[in-house]
């Protein structure tokens, strides 16, 4: 891999914010109503995965099938209470470190992009009060192909204008750890459900990194 580290690329569910539990709740609810639960380890298979992938994948595990009209309908239902979760989100919500560490990055003039798997990443990251931080945002809109396909972060890539071997990916989900590195993009794990050999380099949050550590970590792996 080059050698040159020139842009991060940042998860948003889990690792600028704390929305992956609202994700959960809302999944949880639709599953109960259905008349079935999942666990909090089963959850993590959801991670960065995208609504309609993520409906499939609870569908089978409570051994549903329904119409693909009845599919739309259910999808639609759980974002509206996901989103009745998220209205009241502001900057207070960002996780321990992570505007900090994203204005580190800036300063040590390493690019930075959003990547996100969820249609309602803009937004959220309007109400966190960081959308300026980043200089390029590719969302589930933009990026349709689900992680652990790397389409979200090649996206990323080619609109900072920097080669994905340039790139380092912070995510908090086992898919996009996949996808990052099925971009051929160095990888930091970050929280405690995500087991720590996943990545090239792991931490609990944000808020003890900084750029040049984070540099030193992935590259010894590289
Ligand atoms: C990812 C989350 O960021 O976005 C997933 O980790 C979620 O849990 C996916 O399913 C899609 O989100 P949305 O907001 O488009 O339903
Ligand atoms: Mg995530």
């Amino acid at each position: 891999m080059n050698q040159e580290i020139k842009a991060f690329i940042f998860d948003l569910d889990g690792v600028i914010t704390d929305t992956a539990r609202y994700h959960y709740k809302a999944w949880r609810r639709m599953a109960n109503e259905l008349g079935f639960d999942f666990t909090e380890e089963e959850n993590e298979q959801l991670k960065g995965v995208s609504r309609a992938e993520s409906l499939e994948k609870i569908l089978q595990w409570g051994g549903i099938t329904v119409s693909p009209e009845d599919k739309i309908r259910l999808a639609e239902k759980k974002n509206q209470w996901y989103l009745e979760y998220i209205q009241d989100i502001t900057p207070g919500d960002l996780l321990p470190g992570a505007r900090d560490f994203l204005l580190a990055t800036r300063e040590a003039d390493i690019r930075t992009a959003l990547g996100s798997a969820s249609k309602n990443a803009i937004p959220i990251v309007e109400k966190l009060g960081v959308r300026h931080l980043f200089d390029v945002l590719i969302d589930g809109n933009a990026a349709p192909k689900s992680k652990p396909d790397p389409q979200v972060f090649l996206l990323g890539a080619a609109q900072l204008k920097v080669r994905p071997e340039q790139c380092v990916v912070f995510e908090d989900s086992l898919a996009g750890i996949q996808a990052a590195k099925n971009a051929n993009m160095h990888t930091v794990g970050i929280g405690y459900m995500l087991p720590k050999d996943v990545g090239d380099f792991h931490a609990g949050s944000l808020e003890f990194l900084t750029p040049s550590i984070v540099i030193t970590e992935v590259l010894k792996h590289s």
